[in-house]
C-alpha cells in the first residue's frame, strides 16, 4: 500500500490505499469529500484538478489538453488520470461548493392538514393478571382511539417504537401520545407537544435543497442547500450510474446520506428547535437519485428497456437510510413514474396542480434531462428527452452550476457592446445555464452562429456584426470574459454543439407531446418552467435559440423549485399525501428512444432560425 495524504482547508487526512489506485477513486473514499469530477473520470472535462506532491504515473495525453507543460511541472494534474505509485500529498484545486448555492424558495399555499397526527391513547397498566405484550396493548388502545373496526395493524409497529414503549408502558402510566404518519405510529410525543416540523428535500443531480416547515402554520422556517456531493462520481446521472456499475451504490448512498444528515442538523440548529419536534422528511428527486438515496442499484434504468427497481412511494425509517440522525423518523420517498420521469416531476405536477386543471398545461423541467409533462384533469402525458446536462454547465467547457461568480446574464448594450453579469456580482468563474442561453441567443441573433449551428471563424463574419462582438471572435472560440484567475473564458464550437443538441431534444420532445395529446401550442393555458434554470432563464433568449416555442412566449411562467414545493405539499396536506400516490399512476409515459416521430422532429430542431 501507499500513503495518501489529503490537504483541504489546512486539514490533513491520511489513508492507506493499494499501490496503483486511481487518485479520483482514492479521493472518493474520504468521508464527506467534496470534489468536482463532472465527466465521472473520463478525462474529458478537465475539472478534477489537484496539486500532487509525490510519486504518481506520468501525464496522460488527455491531461495535456487541459494543462500546460509548465502547470504539469508544478504538480497540477487531473485526479482521474493518475495512479498512485508511492506516498503522495494531494490538494484539490477547484471546488465549486463551499460557495452558497442560489436556492429556490418554495411555498405552500393551501389548507394545512398534515398527514401527521398526534393521538392520545389510554390503556390498562400491565399487571400479573394482564400480561399482554406492549404491541397488543398499544395496538388495542390505538384501535379504540382511532375508532377503527378491526384490530390495529400491530405488526406495523416499528422496532424503534417498541423499544421506546418497553420502558414507558411497564413503568409509568396508563396513557401516552403517539405521533402517527398516515395512521401508523412512529414516535411517542411529550404530552404538550405542538404540531412539530417536517423537512421537504429535493435531491437534484446538481443541487440538494432542504426546507424546514412548521406543520401547524405551513410556514417555511429555514432553507439549506448545497451541490450534491455525488458530483465526485460525475456531473450527470449516467456517470453516476456508471460509477455504481464499477463500485456499487454504497459510496454514493453514504455521500448523499451524510450530506442530507448534515443539512438536517443545520436546519434544526438554526431554527433552534428540538430533534423531537421533527415528525418526518419527504424526499423528491429523479429516479436515479431516489435509487441512490435508497442505496438501490439503478443500473437497469440506464440501458434499454430502462427498468427502475422501484417507482412506488415508500416510507422508510431514517434508522436505515440516515443512521447519523439522533432519532428515528419516517422518510417519505415520493413516487416516480418511470426510469426517466422521477419523483421530482411527480412532485412538480402536484405543486403546479396540473391534474386539477380544466385546460391543458405544461410543466417543463430542464435540468440534467429535459422532462416535459402535458395535461389536465382528463389525461396527462409525459416524456423525458436526453437533453444532457448542457444547461447545468457540465458539458460546457467553461460551464458552471448556479454559484457565485457564474455569468448568469449576457446581453448587448445600446452601444452594441456585449455585457454580462454574475451571480452575487463576484468576479467571473464560468457561465451557468441562463448565461449560456443568453449567449447562444446573442450568437444566433447576430449571425455569429449560423443556421446549422456553426460558430463562424473570424474571416467569415457577416459585415453587420457589432465591433465589440467581432473583436471577441477567435479561432479557438468566442471570448466571453477573463476568469478571475486570469484565464480566458471561451465558448467553443463544441460548446455550441452541446447546446444545439440539448435544445433540439427539448424542443422536439415538446412537439411530440403536443402531437400525442392532439393539440397545438395555442391550446396550452400555461407553461410552468421548473427548477433553478426555469427561474433564472430569460424567456426571450430561450425562444430565440428555439429551446421553447415562440407561440408560447406569453404563457411561460417560472415555477421555482416545483420538486421542493411538491415535497412540502406532501408534508402539509393529507389529501396531497394520498393524491401523489394516485398521480404517479395516472400518467401516460411516452418513450422517445426509438420513436420515429421524435427522431424527425429532433433533426428539424437542430437548426437555428435567424431573426
Ligand atoms: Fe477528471 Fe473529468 S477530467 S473527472
Amino acid at each position: 500500500t501507499v500513503q495518501l495524504t489529503m490537504l483541504r482547508e489546512g486539514i490533513e487526512e491520511v489513508r492507506k490505499v493499494p499501490r496503483g489506485t486511481n487518485l479520483l477513486e482514492a479521493l472518493q473514499g474520504f468521508d464527506d469529500f467534496d470534489f468536482d469530477a463532472p465527466c465521472g473520470g473520463k478525462g474529458t472535462c478537465g475539472k478534477c484538478r489537484v496539486l500532487v506532491d509525490g510519486e504518481v504515473s506520468a501525464p496522460e495525453p488527455q491531461e495535456k489538453r487541459f494543462l500546460s507543460s509548465l502547470t504539469l511541472e508544478k504538480g497540477e494534474r487531473l485526479a482521474c488520470m493518475i495512479t498512485l505509485q508511492g506516498d503522495c500529498v494531494v490538494s484539490p484545486l477547484f471546488n465549486s461548493s463551499g460557495a452558497a448555492i442560489v436556492s429556490d424558495h418554495a411555498v405552500y399555499e393551501g389548507t394545512v392538514d398534515p398527514p401527521f397526527q398526534a393521538v392520545r391513547i389510554e390503556y390498562a397498566p400491565p399487571s400479573l393478571d394482564d400480561q399482554r405484550s406492549n404491541t397488543v396493548r398499544v395496538s388495542e388502545s390505538l384501535t379504540r382511539a382511532l375508532e377503527q373496526d378491526e384490530q390495529y395493524r400491530s405488526v406495523k409497529l416499528p422496532l424503534h417504537l417498541l423499544n421506546r414503549l418497553s420502558g414507558l408502558v411497564s413503568d409509568t402510566g396508563s396513557s401516552l401520545t403517539l405521533s402517527l404518519l398516515d395512521g401508523f405510529p412512529w414516535a411517542v410525543l411529550p404530552r404538550d407537544a405542538g404540531p412539530g416540523y417536517g423537512v421537504a428535500v429535493d435531491i437534484g443531480t446538481t443541487t440538494v435543497v432542504a426546507y424546514l416547515v412548521h406543520l401547524g402554520s405551513g410556514k417555511v422556517g429555514g432553507i439549506v442547500s448545497g451541490l450534491n456531493l455525488q458530483k465526485s462520481w460525475g456531473g450527470d446521472v449516467i456517470s453516476r450510474v456508471q460509477a455504481v456499475i464499477d463500485s456499487g451504490p454504497g459510496p454514493q448512498q453514504r455521500a448523499i446520506a451524510g450530506q442530507l444528515s448534515r443539512m438536517l442538523y443545520r436546519l434544526v440548529e438554526e431554527a433552534d428547535i428540538l430533534w423531537e419536534d421533527l415528525r418526518g422528511v419527504s424526499i423528491a428527486g429523479n429516479t436515479v437519485m431516489m435509487h441512490l438515496f435508497a442505496g438501490i442499484d439503478p443500473r437497469t434504468i440506464a440501458a434499454a428497456p430502462f427498468i427502475p427497481a422501484f417507482t412506488e412511494m415508500r416510507i422508510e425509517s431514517s434508522a436505515l437510510l440516515l443512521p447519523r440522525l439522533p432519532l428515528t423518523i419516517p422518510l417519505i420517498l415520493l413516487p416516480s413514474i418511470s426510469g426517466f420521469i422521477g419523483a421530482d416531476i411527480v412532485a412538480g405536477m402536484l405543486a403546479t396542480g396540473i391534474r386539477e386543471q380544466n385546460k391543458p398545461a405544461m410543466l417543463i423541467d430542464i435540468g440534467t434531462n429535459g422532462e416535459i409533462v402535458l395535461g389536465d384533469r382528463r389525461r396527462i402525458v409525459a416524456c423525458s428527452t436526453a437533453a444532457g446536462p448542457a444547461f447545468e454547465g457540465a458539458t460546457i467547457s467553461c460551464g458552471l452550476g448556479g454559484i457565485p461568480g457564474a455569468i448568469n446574464r449576457v446581453f448587448l448594450s445600446p452601444a452594441e457592446e456585449m455585457k454580462w453579469t454574475t451571480i452575487a456580482d463576484d468576479l467571473p468563474l464560468g457561465i451557468c445555464g441562463s448565461g449560456i442561453i443568453d449567449l447562444m441567443a446573442l450568437l444566433v441573433r447576430t449571425g455569429l452562429v449560423d443556421e446549422t449551428g456553426r460558430l463562424l471563424p473570424p474571416d467569415e463574419l457577416p459585415g453587420d456584426v457589432p465591433e465589440d462582438l467581432r473583436a471577441r471572435v477567435r479561432e479557438e472560440g468566442f471570448f466571453i470574459a477573463r476568469r478571475r484567475d486570469g484565464h480566458d473564458l471561451l465558448f467553443t464550437a463544441k460548446d455550441v454543439r452541446e447546446v444545439q443538441l440539448a435544445k433540439a431534444a427539448v424542443a422536439a420532445g415538446i412537439e411530440v407531446l403536443l402531437e400525442e395529446y392532439g393539440i397545438g401550442p395555442e391550446e396550452i393555458s400555461r407553461v410552468h418552467l421548473a427548477g433553478g434554470f426555469g427561474s433564472f432563464i430569460d424567456i426571450e433568449s430561450a425562444v430565440a435559440t428555439g429551446l421553447l416555442p415562440g407561440a408560447l412566449t406569453e404563457r411561460i411562467v417560472p415555477a421555482g423549485n416545483t420538486a421542493g414545493a411538491g415535497a412540502l405539499r406532501v408534508l402539509l396536506s393529507a389529501r396531497d399525501f394520498k393524491h401523489v400516490q394516485e398521480l404517479a399512476g395516472q400518467v401516460d409515459y411516452v418513450e422517445l428512444s426509438g420513436s420515429m416521430s421524435f427522431q424527425e422532429k429532433y433533426v428539424e430542431q437542430m437548426f437555428f432560425s435567424q431573426h
